[in-house]
């Protein structure tokens, strides 16, 4: 399977987790494409056969505390998912919050299906995400 790993990184936390996770995809024998969100196009969607799409979370810690504005911005205009397998995950300091539920609701949106969800703390990024891409994996 092609697995697009997808994720948006301001100081590298979340870039770690979405390595993490398609360093897991790799090690099952997939196909993982591993990019910005900024760099996401109509043909990297089209070409996949899954995606994991994460953001980090930003906030007043209790309350507002949402994904990325840059990563709800590509979701509102991303090109359509087609009812494809989508996993999506964060990386946070004290607590995602709603974070998770406002990515799987952008990805249904576009016409994905979302299959896994996943939070990691940005102290320990890679924590849970293998056991992340296998559900994605075993979704797909
Ligand atoms: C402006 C700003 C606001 C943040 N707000 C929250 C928050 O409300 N709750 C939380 O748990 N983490 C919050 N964080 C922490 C980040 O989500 C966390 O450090 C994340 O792992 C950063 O990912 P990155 O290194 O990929 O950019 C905030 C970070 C920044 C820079």
């Amino acid at each position: 399977m092609k697995v697009l790993v997808a994720y948006e990184s301001k100081g590298g936390h979340t870039r770690r987790a979405a390595t993490a996770i398609a360093d897991a995809c790799r090690a099952d024998g997939h196909d993982a494409v591993l990019l910005p969100l900024g760099q996401i196009g109509r043909s990297e969607v089209e070409q996949c056969d899954a995606a994991a799409l994460g953001s980090w979370v930003e906030g007043f810690i209790l309350f507002g505390v949402k994904p990325a504005r840059a990563a709800t911005r590509w979701l509102d205009q991303a090109p359509l998912l087609a009812g494809k397998p989508v996993g999506v995950f964060v990386t946070y300091a004290v607590h995602p919050r709603g974070s998770l539920g406002v990515l799987r609701r952008g990805v249904e949106a576009r016409g994905g299906k979302v299959v896994a969800e996943h939070a990691s703390r940005h102290q320990d990024p890679e924590a849970g995400a293998a056991d992340f891409a296998r559900r994605l994996l075993a979704a797909g």
